[in-house]
């Protein structure tokens, strides 16, 4: 198909859930991506957090390719041994407890929701989330998701969720009451702007939770598996969540999600409770295996404590150079640029010369490039940045000037 026809059959036959970027990709290597046209590009978003090795990384290409040819899938009535063996792997890198495997990020939060109301026992029910948090898209996670934007057209909502304004620990405490089963929290909000939580703030949590026996959620299914300098972001803070939630890198790219519980909550789920039919299956856990093997033996970890300060270090510079950036957050290889004006020019100027990032709440840029990224490759993309920052500029005052001639004529 030629690029034409591909974008008319999007426009004629898939569903417009998305404002696409037209650009269309067909091979990726590490941090390249190569469009239909043979152009390249260097990406610092790599799937929105799910290709956290680069595009087609070897070890997880190869487990893919050894397990493919021998069984691709196998129903949850039964047993496999990739899905014991990835469960050991989660269990060991995360916390002692039991592990339900899904195939998303919203699925994981779905599952967290029902696990709340079920460890609730129908006295405790409600769920308290921040404001700017993103869990998801199907109907529980949407109504955790404490943005407006995101649920408006599809209320009524699933009921019992509060929200709260993220890093204010009073107006947490203001909103728990005997009802309250659990607290589900982003330690970085990603989609909200890259918003990080304060150790004050996420220990005090902690000990709420324990005190009044209340669920610690956290959704690490953007910052898990690395994207922070630690395996999870919770390693940061010095707690452990009652539940995590997983997905994105977690696969390598191949669809995966989990939930992981703390051991002794474990037998609140129940044989015929919850479930997933394409859930867990070989391949997918195989490829997830592939993936842990990598961070460690690669010490991907150790890269991201070297290059996550290094890429802030740049991005900073850039801060002191033009007035439009507010400021440089986030933790590890999660970045956010906080702007004075509207981003989506400067992620169109970025795509044009070659650079793939992100823009979230209108404002803030988001950079996640994968987690081996080299230090050549930040050089690179903080250049394309600096020189898409001047074009939009210098553009934006151009127009201003024409603007301000035309009125001077009228
Ligand atoms: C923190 C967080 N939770 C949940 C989700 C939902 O994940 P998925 O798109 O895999 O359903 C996302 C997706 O961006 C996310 O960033």
């Amino acid at each position: 198909m030629k690029a034409n026809e591909i974008y008319q059959e999007y426009s004629d036959h898939i569903l417009l859930t998305y404002t696409r970027t037209p650009a269309i990709f067909v091979k990726g290597k590490g941090s390249v991506l190569t469009d239909i046209q043979g152009k390249k590009y260097l990406d610092f978003f790599p799937g929105w957090g799910v290709s956290n090795l680069g595009h087609c990384h070897p070890k997880v290409m190869g487990a893919v390719r050894e397990q493919i040819g021998k069984l691709i899938h196998v129903p949850n009535n039964f047993y496999n041994p990739h899905q014991a063996k990835l469960a050991k792997e989660l269990v060991r890198i995360a916390f002692e407890g039991k592990i339900f495997f899904c195939n998303s990020g919203t699925e994981s939060i779905e599952a967290a929701i029902k696990f709340a109301r079920i460890y609730g026992e129908g006295k405790k029910f409600e769920i308290i989330t921040t404001l700017n948090a993103f869990h998801g898209r199907t109907m529980g996670a949407l109504s955790a998701t404490g943005q407006v934007k995101h649920q408006k057209g599809f209320t009524p909502l699933v009921p019992g969720f509060k929200y709260v304004p993220f890093n204010d620990i009073e107006a947490l405490k203001a909103a728990i009451n005997d009802q309250t089963a659990a607290i589900i929290l982003e330690l970085l909000q990603g989609e909200g702007g890259v918003n990080v939580a304060t150790k004050e703030y996420v220990k005090a949590i902690r000990q709420i939770c324990d005190e009044k026996k209340i669920l610690l959620v956290l959704d690490e299914v953007q910052t898990g598996m690395a994207r922070t300098g630690e395996i999870f972001a919770f390693k940061h803070y010095g707690i452990t969540p009652d539940v995590l939630c997983l997905a994105k890198a977690l696969g390598g790219g191949l669809p995966i999600g989990a939930m992981l519980v703390k051991k002794e909550l474990a037998d609140c789920f129940k044989p015929g409770m919850h479930g997933s039919t394409f859930a867990g299956s070989p391949l997918i856990c195989k490829a997830a295996l592939g993936v842990i093997k990598a961070i460690y033996s690669e010490k991907i970890m150790r890269n991201v404590k070297a290059q996550g300060p290094y890429l802030k270090t740049k991005l900073n510079e850039l801060k002191s150079k033009y007035d439009i950036i507010k400021e440089v957050r986030g933790l590890g290889l999660m970045i956010g640029v906080e702007l004075t004006i509207e981003g989506a020019a400067i992620f169109k100027e970025c795509l044009a010369r070659g650079l793939i990032i992100n823009c979230t709440q209108g404002n803030v840029l988001r950079l996640m490039p994968a987690l081996n990224v080299t230090r050549r490759q930040i050089n690179k993309a903080v250049h394309v940045l600096d020189g898409a920052i001047t074009t939009v500029i210098a553009r934006s005052e151009a127009t201003k000037q024409s603007l301000s001639m035309t009125k001077g004529n009228i």
